[in-house]
C-alpha cells in the first residue's frame, strides 16, 4: 500500500467552488482500488469543521503560525480528513479564498503557508503511526510544501505538485519571507523567488519531484508564451518531470440513471426522457418550448471561460432559433450583459445568478448542448458532465476540451466517432460559427441522436487517470506496482 497525503483547499462534497474540489473528492476512491491510501488535508473551515463525522485530535500545535492549532483526523463521506484546525487562518465565513468584500484576504500568504508547512510536517512524521510516502499538493494553495521539504530539515518523502489552473499563482510580497518559517536558502537559491516577491506556485514547480497537469494538451500549452503566464521557462526546463494526466469524474455523483437532482432520470436508450428535465429547465429559466436547441452554460463568468463572447454571440444564437440558459457567477459586466440580454430575449435566454449544485445537475439533464467557449481550460468537467449526460459538448479548441471531445466534422460523423463540436481559434466568430453547426446538427434528428449515445458512452471515468497517478508515485518510490501489466 502507498500512503499517499493529498494537499488541497477544496474537496467536494465540503468546500468547492471549481473543478478542483470534484476531482480532490474524487481522487481517493478512485486510487483506493489500486493500492493507493489517500488521506487529504484540508483547512478546518466551517464548512469542514462542522460536518466532521468522527475526529479524532492527532496533532497540537499551540505557537503556529501566530496562533494555536491542532490537527483532527477524522471522516466525511468515504473521505479520509487530516484537518488543519487553526481557527485564526480560517474560521471564517463563506468562500476560503475572498472575504465578505469579495475581495481576498489578506493573509492568504499566511493561511496557504500553514497549509503547506503542515503537509511537510505530517512528511516528517508529525503523527505518531502515520508516515505519508508522497505529498501530492494541488495549486499554489499547497505549492509550499515542496519547497520546506526541499530546504528545511530533510525528509524522505517524495512530492508532486499538479498544476490545475496556473492563472492562479499565488504571488506574495517578499516581506512575507520571515514569517513563513521556511530555511533562508530558499531565498538565496532563488526557488520561491518570482518577480521581486515569493511565487507559491513557481516554489511548488521548481522543488517538487514530479509535477503533473490536468490535461495532456495542457501539459504542452503551458510550456509556450501563449498559456504558460511567465512560468513556461520553468517548465520547459522541468519538461521529463511533467506529466498530463486527464482528470475523470465521478460517476457516481454524476449518473443520470441516478441522479436525483433531476427530474426525470435517464440512460443512453431513453435519452427521449430528457424531454422532460428539458421542461423543467424551461420553467426555472423562464423559456418557452419552442423547438430549437436549448444551449446550456454552467461557469465562473469569467475571461478564462470565453463568457464576455458568449454574451456577444447571445443575439446570434436565439437569431438561429437556439435557446440559452446560463448558470453562474463572476464579472459583473458579464453578469450584466446577460442580464441584458435576457431582458431582450424573453422566453429564449434566461440568467440565473448563483452557485446552485442542483441547479447544474438539471442544466446537464435538461439542455440539448453543454457549452464551454474557454480561452483556455486545463482541463474542464463540465463537458465532461455533458458527455455523460448526453448534453452535447460545444467547447473551444484548447486544453482539455481538445482532448476530451471530438468535432462532429463530416468524416467523424459518417465514422460514428463524433461526441461534440469543436471550434477554433477562441473568438467570437468562430463560437458563433460553432453555434450555426451546432444547429444544422441538431436538425438531423439522427445524426444528433447518435453523437449523443456516442457522448454518453465516452470513457469519462477516473479509471485510467488513476492507475497513470498510481504508477507516478510507484516510480517516484522506486515501486513496482502489481497491476502494472495491465496498462
Ligand atoms: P473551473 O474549475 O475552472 O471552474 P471545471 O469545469 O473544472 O472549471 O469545474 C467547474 C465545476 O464547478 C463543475 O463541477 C461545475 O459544474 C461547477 N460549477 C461552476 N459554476 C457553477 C454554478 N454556478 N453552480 C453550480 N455549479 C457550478
Ligand atoms: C481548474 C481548471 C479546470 C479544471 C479544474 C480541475 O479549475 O480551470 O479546467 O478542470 O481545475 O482540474
Amino acid at each position: 500500500m502507498i500512503e499517499v497525503l493529498s494537499v488541497t483547499s477544496e474537496i467536494y462534497p465540503l468546500v468547492k467552488t471549481g473543478g478542483l474540489a470534484d476531482v480532490t473528492g474524487a481522487l481517493p476512491g478512485a486510487l483506493a482500488p489500486l493500492g493507493v491510501s489517500m488521506r487529504t488535508l484540508i483547512p478546518g473551515y466551517p464548512a469542514v469543521t462542522g460536518r466532521l463525522e468522527t475526529g479524532r485530535v492527532v496533532a497540537e500545535m499551540p505557537d503556529f503560525f501566530d496562533g494555536a492549532a491542532r490537527l483532527i483526523a477524522g471522516r466525511v463521506g468515504g473521505l479520509d480528513l487530516i484537518v488543519l484546525d487553526a481557527p485564526h487562518l480560517y474560521e471564517r465565513p463563506g468562500n476560503p479564498y475572498l472575504g465578505p468584500d469579495g475581495q481576498n484576504w489578506e493573509d492568504n500568504w499566511k493561511r496557504f503557508a500553514a497549509l503547506g508547512f503542515t503537509a511537510y510536517e505530517l512528511g516528517r512524521g508529525l503523527v505518531d503511526g502515520y508516515r505519508p510516502q508522497v505529498l501530492h499538493c494541488h495549486d499554489w494553495q499547497a505549492g509550499l510544501a515542496p519547497a520546506y521539504v526541499a530546504f528545511n530539515a530533510p525528509t524522505p518523502v517524495k512530492t508532486v505538485v499538479t498544476v490545475h489552473n496556473i492563472a492562479f499563482q499565488g504571488h506574495f510580497g517578499w516581506e512575507n519571507f520571515n514569517a513563513l518559517h521556511l530555511d533562508f536558502r530558499a531565498a538565496s537559491e532563488g526557488a520561491i523567488e518570482y518577480f521581486g516577491g515569493i511565487g507559491f506556485l513557481k516554489a511548488g514547480l521548481q522543488c517538487a519531484d514530479a509535477l503533473t497537469t490536468v490535461s495532456p494538451t495542457y501539459a504542452h500549452e503551458i510550456r509556450t508564451a501563449a498559456y504558460g503566464m511567465g512560468l513556461e521557462g520553468l517548465l520547459q526546463n522541468r519538461a521529463n518531470d511533467l506529466h498530463g494526466i486527464l482528470n475523470g469524474i465521478d460517476t457516481r455523483t454524476w449518473d443520470p440513471a441516478r441522479d436525483e437532482a433531476l427530474a426525470q432520470t435517464y440512460s443512453a436508450n431513453s435519452t427521449h426522457l430528457r424531454d422532460v428535465n428539458r421542461t423543467a429547465l424551461n420553467e426555472r429559466f423562464e423559456l418557452d418550448d419552442s423547438a430549437g436547441p436549448l444551449f446550456g452554460v454552467v461557469s465562473r463568468l469569467t475571461w478564462q471561460k470565453g463568457m464576455d463572447m458568449l454574451v456577444d454571440c447571445a443575439d446570434g444564437l436565439v437569431a438561429m432559433g437556439g435557446k440559452l440558459c446560463v448558470l453562474g457567477a463572476g464579472d459583473p459586466e458579464v453578469e450584466n450583459g446577460l442580464m441584458g440580454a435576457a431582458m431582450r430575449h424573453p422566453g429564449k435566454v434566461g440568467f440565473i445568478q448563483g452557485y446552485d449544485e442542483g441547479l447544474s445537475h438539471l442544466v446537464q439533464g435538461g439542455a440539448d448542448v453543454m457549452m464551454v467557449p474557454s480561452r483556455f481550460e486545463p482541463c474542464g468537467l463540465t463537458q465532461l458532465y455533458g458527455l455523460r449526460y448526453g448534453c452535447v459538448p460545444l467547447v473551444s479548441r484548447v486544453g482539455g476540451l481538445a482532448d476530451t471531445v471530438i468535432d462532429a466534422n463530416e468524416a467523424a460523423v459518417e465514422a460514428g466517432v463524433a461526441t461534440g463540436v469543436v471550434f477554433a481559434p477562441a473568438t467570437e466568430e468562430a463560437l458563433l460559427e460553432g453555434i450555426r453547426r451546432t444547429v444544422h446538427l441538431f436538425a438531423r434528428e439522427k445524426v444528433w441522436k447518435k453523437m449523443q449515445r456516442r457522448g454518453m458512452k465516452s470513457e469519462v471515468s477516473w479509471e485510467a487517470s488513476a492507475k497513470k497517478y498510481a504508477d507516478l508515485y510507484a516510480n517516484l518510490l522506486g515501486l513496482k506496482r502489481d497491476d502494472d501489466q495491465d496498462d
